[in-house]
């Protein structure tokens, strides 16, 4: 069905400009696709030739619209330990919490459960798009992909790959090519239930270094040319991680170069964290069009270290950001630009104000940079003509003049006085926002959330 979405409409020109249009009217064809932005006569939209019968959508309750968020690390197989990580770091963390987790859902009942709530609590938080890690089980990697498909997530499905003795012996692939058939079988599956690619597509991911052993990381690297699928895995997120890098891998000039002599660093590839690359590594990154993903929350629950995210912009590196749940103790990406901001206040205390990321920066990294990391620039993360729409319904609520409050006295949301500027209005959101202003969300133009609130 042909939809007219009428009201507010804000989303990111450039990393340091956001464009509000406090008035706005998109035209949605029935591929999703958007056929007309209007800035102008938004009263002439419903005559427009062709759109006389088309549905109407209008925003209310002094919101607007938002592109869709894009999570470029998350996972889900991990879920149900979100907010549970204690005084951990990254190694202890993992075998202490992470990896009797993961090898549980090789029961698939706790996997649909785990999963399907995953989905559904990404998607009320308006993430339309994500880079899914599953766990090491083929068929529960594969009711993830099935999960998104029914709900109609946009999604990278990852089935991970770890064969070094340093995984634990109840939770590792048996060797490289059970490793390697595994995830070809998770490729062709996703590829099967959604050709097109459009929504669900396959993700090689090679858990870390010290997970894989080197002929592993090769054949993956090799399999992914073969494939031309995605890639993603974790690198250089803290010192104990790196010092164990540096031993296994000791011919290697480093993290970095251990990923790209696999064939591993290229435009295709996801890097989660990156937080203590050095200028040399970055330099590679930035040479090869290797992709990053920031995971603020995560990198201070497990104190990782803080991201040097203003450097890697400025070495043109793309990044996006990543809730990676469940070192991340949240699904949200709002959450995550909101602490984005605060990492990056940190490393300005020691090194100035340039590493400070604005409200329009983490938002852009929010959506058009993490498209660019998922190679979704041209469809997704901005309201442009030809792009799908995959968007948000952003809700605040007002207060009456004389400061009352709603007759039940409760306010969901963020309060808009009116004579805030429409900036004050998206900062207050970033700031003091949650999915209760997510009231609805969609994805190629179908609704895949919608809250109480939304009168569609
Ligand atoms: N490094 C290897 N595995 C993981 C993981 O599951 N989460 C995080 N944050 N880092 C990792
Ligand atoms: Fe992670």
């Amino acid at each position: 069905e042909k939809t007219i979405y009428i009201g507010p409409f804000v989303h990111s020109k450039s990393l340091a400009e956001l464009e509000i249009c406090t008035k706005g009217a998109i035209g949605v064809d029935e591929k999703g696709v958007i056929a007309f932005v209007e800035r102008d006569d938004v009263e002439g939209v419903s005559k427009k030739e062709g759109w006389e019968s088309a549905k109407v959508v209008e925003v209310k309750d002094n919101g607007f619209f938002f592109p869709g968020f894009i999570d470029t690390h998350i996972h889900a197989s991990q879920y149900p330990n979100a907010g549970i990580f204690g005084k951990s770091t990254l190694l202890d963390w993992l075998n202490t919490y992470t990896f009797p987790l993961e090898s549980s859902l090789s029961a698939l009942p706790r996997a649909t459960t785990v999963y399907t709530r995953a989905v559904s609590r990404t998607l009320s938080h308006g993430t339309t798009t994500a880079a899914y890690y599953a766990t090491v089980h083929v068929p529960a990697t594969n009711l993830l992909a099935d999960i998104c498909l029914a709900k109609g997530q946009r999604a990278l499905i990852g089935r991970v790959c770890m064969n070094s003795t340093l995984s634990p012996d109840y939770y590792r692939d048996a060797s490289v090519a059970a490793a390697i058939a595994a995830s070809r079988e998770c490729v062709e599956y996703c590829r099967r239930i959604d050709p097109s690619g459009e929504l669900v597509a396959p993700i090689i991911t090679p858990r870390f270094a010290p997970s894989c052993t080197e002929e592993c990381l090769h054949a993956l690297g090799a399999l992914q040319k073969e494939t031309g699928a995605y890639a993603q895995t974790h690198i250089s997120e803290n010192a104990p991680e790196i010092a164990l890098v540096n031993e296994l891998f000791p011919t290697h000039k480093g993290y970095a170069d251990v990923y790209d002599k696999a064939g591993l660093l290229n435009p295709k590839m996801i890097l989660a964290h990156a937080v203590h690359l050095t200028a040399k590594e970055k330099e590679l990154v930035a040479a090869r069009d290797a992709k990053i993903s920031h995971c603020p929350a995560s990198n201070t629950a497990l104190t990782s270290g803080c991201a040097p995210v203003r450097d890697l912009l400025d070495r043109g590196i793309t990044v996006g950001l990543g809730t990676d749940v469940s070192g991340g103790f949240s699904p949200s990406i709002l959450e995550m630009a909101r602490q984005a901001i605060w990492v990056s206040r940190h490393v300005a205390m020691h090194e100035g104000d340039h590493a400070k990321l604005s409200v329009e920066e983490v938002l852009y990294l929010a959506t058009r940079g993490g498209a660019k990391v998922v190679g979704l620039e041209e469809k997704v993360g901005a309201f442009e003509v030809g792009m799908e729409w995959d968007a948000q319904m952003v809700a605040l609520e007002s207060v009456p003049e004389g400061g009352e409050r709603h007759e039940d006295g409760f306010v969901e949301g963020v309060d808009v006085f009116g004579w805030e500027a429409w900036e004050d209005r998206v900062a207050k959101w970033l700031f003091g926002g949650d999915d209760r202003c997510t009231v609805a969300v969609w994805v190629r133009g179908r609704l895949v959330h919608s809250t109480g609130r939304y009168r569609g």
